[in-house]
């Protein structure tokens, strides 16, 4: 039998026979039959990558001569089969930390709510008071992927030819942080041949709209679907493709058009009016999806100077948010979800029930800061969170009355 139609070859060829790395091989390879092949020839620097699916020998090759002496000598290359342990095990690479991070104690604790309950969260505050610098870290705080998250975003990542390359599972969870100025389009996935945009690329990981009000407003009515759905639809004439991307939003923004509003150090120009129109461009779905509103404060000199030697680091973190994880999957083992920030109306009512003192405390809340049903709903969640972090059953006061200091763009004072 012709061994030629044994196997499945892949790969870019060159004018000098030499054989180049492709995008989407994990992909490919793991819809081969492996019934049907007798293995899989690759480029070398996508072996591992193809490697990971384990259910079909891997041969990496790095020229044709290559290929055409193994096809006629079938011993003369080592199969590359998957060792499913070191996959799972390669640990996580985050570049930075949070003990990196000066002061911002109130800061650092919200991202760690958010963390623990996969909420979205919106940071507010003055330019250089460090709201990208703590965005970024949030990745390594989240609990680790599992093998089937990240055996996701390796295909994703695969697919869009960002994989680095010879590099078998994705163990590090995606941080994306498009520019303001990126395309509708290339947020949520389109073109011709339709390509994932950046809410797929940022699947299982965290999404970052830096200068959330100077995002045009496509792109902010576009993000609806895959904050609803964690997928998106791409229409093309002949199908529909679903992308996956459930992913954890962060968004920053000044807390005014100059920046200074909430800073004691400058002083804010910003007329009432010009301060409303300025948040009214970030109202509407987007903000529905948020949970936790932190505000950022600039540092003071003090904090600059001394900083903060005893800072958690980010594993001190982490510890917390999967302990706080594990007693999620478990409340939620058969609804179908993994978060508290996942629960419907109804769950909401069943897992989050208060005492009277509880009860009584968010009336306050709501009376005093007119707070709205569904930022009512969003305190409850959080405070479950909080809850859960502490280890506690039962949501208590204090938990309580820590959520309801995450939701600043409720407080009516916002514009003075
Ligand atoms: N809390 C902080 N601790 C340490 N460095 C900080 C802090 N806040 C800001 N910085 C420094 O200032 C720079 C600008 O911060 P950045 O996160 O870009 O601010 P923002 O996004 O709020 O405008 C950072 O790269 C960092 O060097
Ligand atoms: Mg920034
Ligand atoms: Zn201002």
């Amino acid at each position: 039998m012709n061994r030629f139609s044994q196997y499945v070859i892949l790969g870019e060829l060159s004018l000098n026979g030499d054989i180049k790395p492709i995008k989407g091989v994990l992909a490919i390879a793991l819809s081969i039959p492996p019934d049907q092949y007798a293995g899989l020839i690759v480029p070398q620097n996508n072996a591992k990558e193809a490697a990971i699916t384990g259910h079909i020998p891997v041969y990496p090759v790095q020229n044709l001569c290559q290929v055409v002496y193994f096809l006629n000598n079938p011993a003369a290359l080592p199969a590359i089969i998957a060792d499913k342990t070191t996959l799972s095990s390669s640990p996580p690479c985050y570049d930075a930390d949070f003990s990196d991070v000066k002061g911002q104690v109130f800061v650092k604790r919200g991202l760690e709510v958010a963390a623990a309950g996969s909420h979205n969260v919106l940071l507010i505050g003055p330019p250089g008071s460090g709201k990208s610098m703590l965005a970024k870290r949030l990745p390594a705080i989240l609990p680790d992927m599992t093998q089937q998250e990240a055996l996701e975003a390796t295909k994703i990542h695969s697919i869009a030819g960002i994989l680095k390359t010879n590099n078998g599972l994705m163990a590090t969870r995606p941080f994306r942080a498009p520019h303001h100025t990126t395309s509708a389009p290339a947020i949520v996935g389109g073109g011709t041949y339709p390509k994932p945009g950046e809410v797929t690329l940022a699947h299982n990981g965290v999404l970052f709209l830096d200068e959330l009000p100077e995002f045009n407003r496509e792109v902010l009515e576009a993000m609806r679907q895959p904050l609803e759905d964690h997928h998106v639809l791409i229409s093309r004439a002949n199908k529909t493709l679903q992308f996956p991307s459930r992913f954890l939003l962060a968004c920053s923004m000044n807390p005014c058009c100059c920046g200074f509003l909430s800073d004691p150090q400058h002083r804010c120009t910003c007329s009432t009016h010009q301060i409303r129109k300025y948040l009214s461009k970030i109202s509407g779905p987007l903000l529905d999806r948020i949970d936790l509103h932190l505000e950022v404060p600039a540092l003071s000199s003090t904090e600059i100077m001394i900083g903060n030697p005893q800072a958690e680091s980010s594993p001190c973190i982490k510890k917390r948010t999967v302990q706080a994880r594990e007693i999620q999957q478990e409340r939620f083992r058969d609804t179908g979800i993994c978060a508290n920030a996942y629960m419907n109306h109804r769950q909401i009512k069943y897992y989050c029930s208060l005492d009277g003192e509880g009860k009584k405390l968010i009336r306050m809340a709501i009376d005093e800061l007119s707070l709205s049903a569904r930022a009512y709903d969003k305190i409850l969640k959080v405070a479950r969170t909080i809850a859960d972090l502490a280890k506690s059953p039962k949501i208590q006061t204090n938990h309580l009355a820590e959520a309801i200091q995450y939701r600043s763009l409720d407080r009516q004072n916002w514009c003075r």
